[in-house]
């Protein structure tokens, strides 16, 4: 009789640039993908460092008597926000395992969802940039965001059944095996009664298995219907989702949208439009109210460096969250006297200089966009930052318009641009 061997484990996989080439060429939006033992940053996060972030994340919860961020379903049920601050994990659970002993003595069927915990860790968000920076470097840079985020029970299915969401999934299992049964948007168009189901059974010759384990990642792109399915024993699982529907017209027409906020002034506020006669009496509309006209007036007043500035501002305060929807935020109230240096080297304030008055400067960090005129201590300040240099305030911000360069100051710490 032959032994028979253990299954050797999977030869590692570098997400390397050779990597990441044939993803954007050949996956991205196209196919779904598995890969075993998978060598990246965020596979660092293991099940001890997420039990402690997530009980971290819960006491603050806690201690604000609000469960935003976290959701808890049982039975595939939506539990109510207070009931959710009853069952998020505690200290006392020791551990990923712990927490779910005592879930599972309570719900035969839950599921903890928690979209922010990156939030709690600043030194631990960098993993997921890593990540992120070199997926936008070969794809693009999302329109939207992209957002993560943790999901742990011993639930049979997705609580909401078959679905397809508007983003592009990756899924990185901490504890437990996870199964993802996936199908085709064309399938799904055929066959309507997949939307929402939960039992499928007709339809599962026709799906897509992935399965994972830790160590290992799987992909598919927005167009995919899933579902999670699981025998009922207990896993923990990252989930990125990398939401791809803001078509680039909708950046150009918010970007816009800020520009006819200035240009029409008053005219633009208006909510009824005055008028001389509505048409002819044949039914010919030929008369523009003059509304219009002064709106066509002031739009060919446009011109070209106005409309590159408000696009580059545009840009600049979108890339500035880095494509998430947000990011970790850390309470600094400043005053002249505070030293202050950037929360990370890799998180710097970006800045551009007017191009309708150079006069003017615009900075942007996490979303959040300050000017300053005439700014040459406010951007001394900003490049010895973003240089890495700890300042003390006053050294830079001084005069006449300190107390509004503080002010603006304030808004990027209140963005999280320091520590
Ligand atoms: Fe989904």
């Amino acid at each position: 009789m032959t032994k028979k061997s253990a299954p050797s484990p999977a030869k590692p996989v570098f997400l390397d640039q050779k990597f990441w080439d044939n993803f954007a060429k050949n996956i991205w939006e196209k196919k779904p993908l598995v890969l075993k033992n998978v060598k990246s940053g965020l596979l660092e996060l293991g099940n001890v460092e997420i039990f402690d972030l997530l009980v971290l994340y819960a006491n603050q919860c806690r201690k604000l008597n609000d469960p935003t961020g976290f959701k808890f379903y049982i039975d595939g049920f939506k539990a109510d926000a207070e009931d959710v601050l009853q069952v998020l994990p505690e200290k006392s659970d020791k551990s990923l395992l712990g927490y779910h002993a005592r879930m599972k003595a309570l719900f035969p069927d839950y599921c903890l969802v928690c979209d922010e915990l990156l939030q709690v860790n600043l030194k631990k968000q960098h993993l997921l940039a890593e990540f992120t920076d070199e997926l936008y470097r070969h794809v693009g840079f999302p329109n939207r965001f992209s957002e993560m985020g943790l999901y742990l029970g011993n639930y049979r299915k997705t609580p909401f059944g078959v679905h397809v969401d508007s983003c592009g999934v990756f899924s990185f299992p901490v504890v437990g095996t996870k199964r993802f049964r996936i199908w085709t948007s064309e399938y799904a168009k055929k066959n309507p009664a997949l939307d929402r189901a939960f039992k499928y059974d007709k339809y599962k010759k026709d799906s897509l298995l992935l399965e994972v384990g830790p160590g290992d990642m799987t992909y598919w792109p927005s167009s995919a219907w899933h579902i999670a399915e699981s025998d009922g024993s207990f896993s923990a699982t990252w989930s990125l989702g990398v939401w791809v529907d803001h078509p680039h017209k909708e950046m150009v027409a918010q970007a816009f949208n800020s520009l006819l906020e200035q240009k029409l002034g008053p005219t633009g506020k208006t909510v009824t439009t005055p008028f001389k006669s509505l048409h002819s009496k044949a039914g010919e509309v030929t008369e523009l109210p003059e509304a219009y006209k002064t709106s066509i007036q002031a739009l060919q007043s446009l011109t070209a460096k106005e409309l590159q500035e408000t696009f580059l501002k545009s840009w600049m305060t979108h890339i500035s969250l880095q494509g998430f929807k947000t990011i970790p935020h850390i309470a600094v109230k400043l005053s002249a006297k505070s030293r202050i240096q950037l929360r990370s080297d890799k998180s710097m304030i970006l800045w551009q200089q007017g191009l309708t008055s150079k006069d003017r400067f615009f900075f942007s960090f996490g979303g959040a966009l300050v000017e300053s005129t005439k700014a040459s201590g406010f951007l001394k300040l900003v490049k010895a930052l973003n240089a890495g240099e700890t300042c003390l305030i006053s050294d830079f911000i001084k005069g006449a318009t300190a107390k509004k360069d503080l002010s603006s100051l304030q808004a990027l710490a209140n963005a999280g641009a320091f520590v």
